[in-house]
């Protein structure tokens, strides 16, 4: 059985810098809510006309990693993109990216689990490269969240929260002690509602959306149960990093940096608590990028890498926990 290691990390986040001071010309909220309760600053979104979307800032990200990594597009075998916000209804937005950089005619898998979207990504890629049928794979997460918030004060619970972003890295056959050590993941769909995008969907489909369009209808928008939401975040974050921990006879001691998904700053500190982890060992950047579902584990682990956080032969856990529900955690040696 062959090992996989993480040769390369890159990001792309939109210029347009929205602030929660602005978010208060839209809807009834205010800086301080928003810091308090989710210790958000502020957030990238796209501007109409700006060239970015799902596939394109995945394709800004994928260069910046890939390049890092020592590789060219013709290297990589498989792309496994991440992304509950695809360019179109189908197809997905893997074969966009596909299309974008001078890649082979390679696979494309569209991952849809949302914010635990990285955490499934990178252990599917990981399967690939165990089983020894591809040396090199690009695993991206990339979400256009903000064309399709509900900016009325009926949204703000939810639309303050996300952000737009992109982050990409490459996982190659390790040559050393560098590896993935485990990966576990789990899903409970009788929550399926508590934070979802009903429609358009099969049972909605885009021609009756348009054919019925009624401006008071909300089910077009995201939803989101906050408060369930969070009580479900804050047991299933720990669990998973434990699980994962425990499957390698490791504790929360052991990590050097815990990239937990970046939902909300308050749940990240309560898992940083429950674990009883110190500041050194969490990395949040959630303050100026806010949840950029899949794209969050990317985006801070590159930043952490750049800023020299991540060193050779340290142990990363990545966690995740979102929409499905899903959840799970990646255990890495660097
Ligand atoms: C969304 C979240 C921040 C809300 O925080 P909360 O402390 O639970 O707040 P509540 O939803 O109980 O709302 C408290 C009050 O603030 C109000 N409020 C909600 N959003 C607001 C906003 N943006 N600005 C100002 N007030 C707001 C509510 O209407 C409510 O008012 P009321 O008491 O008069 O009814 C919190 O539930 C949360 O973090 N949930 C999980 C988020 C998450 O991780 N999502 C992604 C999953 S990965």
């Amino acid at each position: 059985m062959y090992k996989s290691e993480i040769t390369g990390l890159g990001m792309y986040v939109p210029e347009r810098i929205v602030t929660n001071d602005e978010l208060s010309q839209y809807m009834d909220t205010n800086d301080q809510w928003i810091r308090e309760r989710t210790g958000i600053e502020q957030r990238r979104w796209v501007t109409p006309g700006d060239g970015n979307s799902t596939s394109t800032m995945a394709a800004k990200a994928s260069k910046i990693a890939l390049e890092r990594a020592g590789l060219t597009p013709k290297d990589i075998d498989m792309i496994v993109f991440a992304t509950l916000s695809p360019d179109y209804y189908f197809p997905g937005s893997g074969v966009l990216l596909q299309d974008l950089l001078d890649f082979d005619n390679i696979p494309a898998l569209d991952v849809r689990n949302q914010c635990s979207g990285f955490v499934y990504a990178l252990a599917t890629a990981d399967q690939f490269i165990k089983t020894g049928m591809y040396k090199n794979i690009l695993v991206v997460g990339s979400e256009v969240q903000s064309p399709g918030l509900d900016l009325s004060t009926r949204g703000r619970g939810i639309s303050v929260i996300f952000g737009d972003g992109a982050g990409a890295l490459v996982l190659s056959r390790s040559k050393g002690d560098s590896e993935i050590l485990s990966n576990h993941l789990h899903s409970q769909g009788k929550y399926a509602k508590e934070l979802s995008n009903l429609h358009p969907g099969c049972n909605v489909p885009p021609k009756k959306l348009v054919e019925d369009w009624d401006p008071n209808d909300f089910s077009y928008y995201p939803y989101m149960n906050g408060n369930f939401v969070f009580k479900h975040a804050v047991t299933r974050f720990p669990e998973a990093i434990m699980e994962g921990l425990n499957a390698n006879n490791l504790t929360p001691a052991d990590i050097d940096l815990l990239i937990p998904h970046q939902a909300n700053l308050r749940i990240s500190q309560f898992v940083q608590k429950k674990l009883g982890m110190k500041d050194e060992q969490i990395m949040n950047n959630i303050q100026r990028y806010g949840n950029t579902t899949a794209a969050s584990i990317p985006i801070a682990m590159t930043e952490a890498w750049e800023q020299g956080r991540i060193k050779k032969g340290d142990l990363i856990v990545t966690s995740a926990f979102g929409s499905g529900f899903t959840w799970g955690s990646n255990i890495i040696r660097f």
